[in-house]
């Protein structure tokens, strides 16, 4: 198209083509303007996501205080269209809009379940880089899943747990909310004195006046909306490096000390471990939040620090680490590929206990909760590459998923199944990947033809026996 654009430019002379609005038939070098998609088309979640334009920055400046669960913010996005554009959406099930701009436009707006809908008047042209700026204040939401769990902005007794997997974060940010569209993010947030509120990547200041302390956390590497936190409460903060030289920045809430030692005495380790055997370690920072917020009972591996919602275990703390690599720096490009993070997190999660004088992979591999389980187990019956949503999070992607990694490393040998891996990780740093991209590599790095091996471990039901 853009071909035929320049020869009809060049037949019809030098002269310069109205800025017309919308289809200008006999004139194909003006902008085709059209609405952005409401979705990016992800079936796990219709809404997610959205079409024409790639987020690059979100910037979130805000107050939030505790005790009336009341948010002041203004959210600036910075976006470059990929198309002609005279209306797009972004994610956003946050309280109340004041104002919104588009270029410093004050623009109209509507909201329709967790699409906001925006008409930027002057309209935008495909490459045009632009800047939504949204204030809003209120109480943030609470997202509950199609597992019943709850994720977005989930008050504490002493603040806020913030976790946005898969849908969470368009609670409190409007986003393009999904993993295919990645950006840097920088958060400047306004707590009350005592308080401390812990985000993605570096800090940059902490400042505190009129009783009030203004953390900027600065995350400078793409992180995918659902990676987002800036979790907020009493915490205790250590800063060490690990033996590597990566900054680790780890709060945790005093009532989870105790519970948490061994696993946060381990955290530096388990970066060296595991960027011995996956490469380098994807990010400026490390580190972890530890939180208390019992309504929600999991952890996630929130970008360069996972977030805990009660004392972190060990093995728990493995998982959330190793998914810096496979997750976060590689996400996934479908929710249905969801066995590629909790897969590889969970059989890292394996390789860890082994690391450290535990259960061998093996035994893991073997146990009653893995591959002893029963062949007329419903653990079987539901396939690997495409749990559902309501079963994105069961032991499916987790234990089915490690242990097909393991079979794996059975069929390829060892050299190869870890040069996988680290190649894995290395040609979509920053990025995602498919599960069709995976079969792909393990093909090329193994040599061999794994069609039949991976149909039996991920497209179909019932407990593999050979492979
Ligand atoms: N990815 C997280 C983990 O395995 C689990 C997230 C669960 N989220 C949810 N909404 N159920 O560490
Ligand atoms: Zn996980």
């Amino acid at each position: 198209a853009a071909t035929m654009a320049a020869v009809a430019l060049v037949a019809a002379g030098p002269l310069v083509a109205p800025q017309v609005a919308g289809a200008a038939p006999g004139n194909p070098g003006a902008p085709r303007y059209s609405a952005g998609a409401a979705s990016i088309g992800d079936p796990y979640f219709p809404d997610a996501g959205n079409g024409g334009y790639d987020v690059q920055h979100y910037d979130l400046d805000f107050s939030y205080d505790p005790a009336t669960r009341f948010m002041d913010a203004t959210a600036t996005i910075t976006a470059v269209a990929t198309q002609d554009l005279d209306r797009f959406n972004l994610d956003f099930r946050g309280p109340e809009i004041s104002s919104l701009t588009v270029n410093g436009h004050p623009h109209a707006f509507t909201r329709d379940g967790q699409e906001l809908i925006v008409t930027p008047r002057p309209k935008l042209k495909t490459g045009q880089t632009f800047t939504v700026v949204v204030r809003y204040a209120g109480v943030p939401a609470v997202v509950t899943d199609p597992d019943g769990s709850i994720e977005g902005w989930v008050p504490t007794d002493d603040g806020a747990f913030v976790a946005g997997e898969p849908q969470g974060t368009p609670a409190w940010l409007p986003t393009n909310d999904h993993p295919t569209d990645k950006a840097t993010f920088r958060f400047t947030a306004k707590v009350p004195e005592g308080l401390t509120a812990v985000g993605n990547g570096q800090l940059l200041s902490q400042r505190t006046s009129d009783g009030w302390t203004t953390f900027v956390w600065d995350s400078t590497e793409p992180m995918a909306s659902y990676l987002a936190t800036i979790t907020i409460g009493n915490f205790v903060v250590t800063e060490t490096t690990t033996a590597g030289g990566i900054p680790v920045y780890v709060a945790v809430d005093p009532r989870q000390v105790a519970g948490s030692a061994s696993a946060v005495a381990q955290l530096p380790k388990m970066i060296d471990f595991f960027s011995s055997k996956f490469g380098p370690y994807p990010f400026a920072s490390t580190g972890a939040i530890i939180d208390r917020a019992p309504n929600v009972g999991y952890a996630l591996e929130t970008q360069t620090k996972p977030v805990f919602s009660g004392a972190a275990s060990v093995s728990t703390m493995a998982h959330e680490l190793a998914h810096q690599w496979y997750g976060d720096s590689v996400s996934p490009e479908r929710w249905s590929d969801i066995w590629l993070n909790e897969g590889f997190a969970t059989y890292a999660q394996w390789m860890y206990t082994e690391y450290n004088g535990g259960a061998s992979v093996t035994q893991t591999f073997n146990s009653s909760s893995n591959y002893g389980r029963a062949a007329s187990s419903s653990f079987w019956q539901t396939v690997l590459a495409d749990p559902g949503p309501v079963d994105m999070f069961s032991s499916i992607p987790y234990n089915r998923g490690a242990m097909t990694l393991h079979a794996l490393r059975g069929k390829v040998g060892d050299d190869t199944f870890f040069r996988i891996l680290r190649e894995w990780a290395a040609n979509n740093r920053h990025g995602h990947a498919s599960t069709a991209d995976f079969i792909a590599l393990a093909e090329k790095e193994s040599g061999q033809h794994l069609g039949a091996f991976f149909d039996v471990w991920l497209f179909q039901q019932g407990k593999p026996t050979t492979w």
